[in-house]
């Protein structure tokens, strides 16, 4: 198993708590298993820790201030940033999280975290209290909603004497953490993953237009998940309130027949399209340059046909893997099993509309994974970003 861990590059960023020496054995354990440390301490951290147990630990310097210059001339937030596989802030304060949260880039940790595309686990160690505030819980889930990962404080006596939820995480438990994540980080490496997600919107008119429910969580669930597993995502997008998922390219779409355009451009040098959008299969005939001012009768519209996405995508398959989604209201295995063969896929989620936990907006999902060879996988209700995990599962085994 070390050699899951050697030669990857992984960036702490220590900050002001006494769990600081906590760090040290973390970083220890890390070096043992050949991974190259750089740390970034906070001016607080240093009240705790002398940068020097670090340095001897890890043999690199240790970084506190922005302006040394080191690196052969290199600007270090940005050689530290780009160079990082993962970062790990540990411990984590409430300053921190919440700096990070409100996009403050004022010191060398700071700086280096806003430009990193690397993923961030975050282990936060404060007094209960302060852990249970509601201005740190919804920093805490606003940094979620963007990918960052948290790994929770445990329960214990903390060191101001109080017993509650405050202590950081065992260093074991964030050493098993980070192997986790490499292990399962590279089976999609080096592959170029196309998601859609959310509805399209087809205007009318400047004021009005035609859409659906879809919310685009369980696409964005999969772009942030196949990037975590080291692909490259591009994520095509209808319109939605979500934020951009972190380490994926995020391009922003309205319509159906900007979509088609945007995924054609791109389907070439794809290696899986997983296609979760809830496309509008009619767009309006004509969108009047002019809001439609109401007349006396009723008002008709003529509706064109939207091109079928997947369909075109399924005449070119080539050796592409192709997921579909399929969202039903009856009938779901018969239809599903139909657009499988129509649109040429390796295989299909589908799920009833009409069973609570399933569908548009929830942060849930009940599905049936439907083959091309006709088996089918019932998936029962898990959460959208664990059966993002399963559907990728799939997909490596089929690359497999
Ligand atoms: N899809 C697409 N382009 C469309 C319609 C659908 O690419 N114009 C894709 C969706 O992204 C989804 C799959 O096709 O992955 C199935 O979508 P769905 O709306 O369930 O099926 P339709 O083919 O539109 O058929 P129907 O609406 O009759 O159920």
């Amino acid at each position: 198993m070390n050699r899951v861990l050697k030669g990857k590059n992984i960036l702490i960023g220590v900050c002001g708590g006494i769990a600081a020496y906590k760090v040290c054995d973390l970083a220890s354990r890390l070096k043992k298993r050949d991974m190259n440390i750089d740390i970034i301490m906070t001016e607080a951290s240093a009240n705790f820790i002398n940068p020097l147990t670090f340095q001897s630990l890890t043999s690199n310097k240790v970084i506190m201030n922005m302006f040394e210059t080191s690196y052969d001339n290199e600007i270090q937030h940005i050689y530290l940033a780009k160079k990082a596989d993962i970062v790990l802030i540990a411990p984590a304060t409430a300053n921190i999280i919440g700096k990070i949260a409100a996009g403050i880039a004022d010191d060398m940790l700071t700086t280096t975290i806003m430009a990193t595309k690397a993923p961030i686990v975050i282990a936060p160690a404060m007094n209960s209290n302060m852990y249970e505030n509601s201005i740190l819980q919804e920093n805490i889930s606003k940094l979620k909603k963007r990918g960052y990962v948290f790994i929770e404080p445990v329960e214990g006596r903390l060191a101001c004497g109080d017993t509650g939820r405050g202590k950081m995480a065992e260093p074991v438990y964030i050493e098993n953490y980070i192997e986790s994540f490499f292990a399962a980080s590279a089976d999609l490496k080096g592959k170029k993953v196309i998601v859609t997600a959310g509805p399209t919107q087809e205007a009318i008119d400047p004021v009005r237009f035609i859409t659906n429910h879809s919310t685009g969580k369980m696409g964005y669930a999969i772009a942030q998940k196949a990037a975590l597993r080291g692909a490259y995502v591009d994520l095509i997008s209808g319109p939605t309130v979500l934020a951009p998922p972190l380490g994926v390219n995020t391009i922003n779409v309205i319509s159906a027949e900007e979509m088609y355009k945007k995924i054609m451009e791109l389907y070439d040098k794809a290696d899986i399209v997983i296609k979760g959008a809830a496309v509008a299969d009619y767009a309006p005939f004509n969108t009047t340059e002019q809001k439609i001012k109401k007349d006396e009768g009723n008002l008709t519209i003529e509706l064109k046909k939207n091109p079928d996405i997947l369909y075109e995508l399924g005449k070119n398959k080539e050796n592409k893997i192709l997921v579909g989604f399929a969202m039903e209201t009856q009938n779901l295995i018969e239809n599903a099993k139909e657009k499988v063969a129509k649109k040429n896929l390796d295989f299909i989620v589908a799920n009833d509309l009409k069973i609570e936990g399933a569908g548009f907006a929830t942060d849930t999902n009940i599905v049936k994974l439907i083959f091309k060879d006709g088996s089918i996988e019932s998936i029962p209700k898990m959460s959208k970003l664990d059966l993002a995990d399963i559907i990728l599962d799939r997909v490596v085994s089929i690359l497999n």
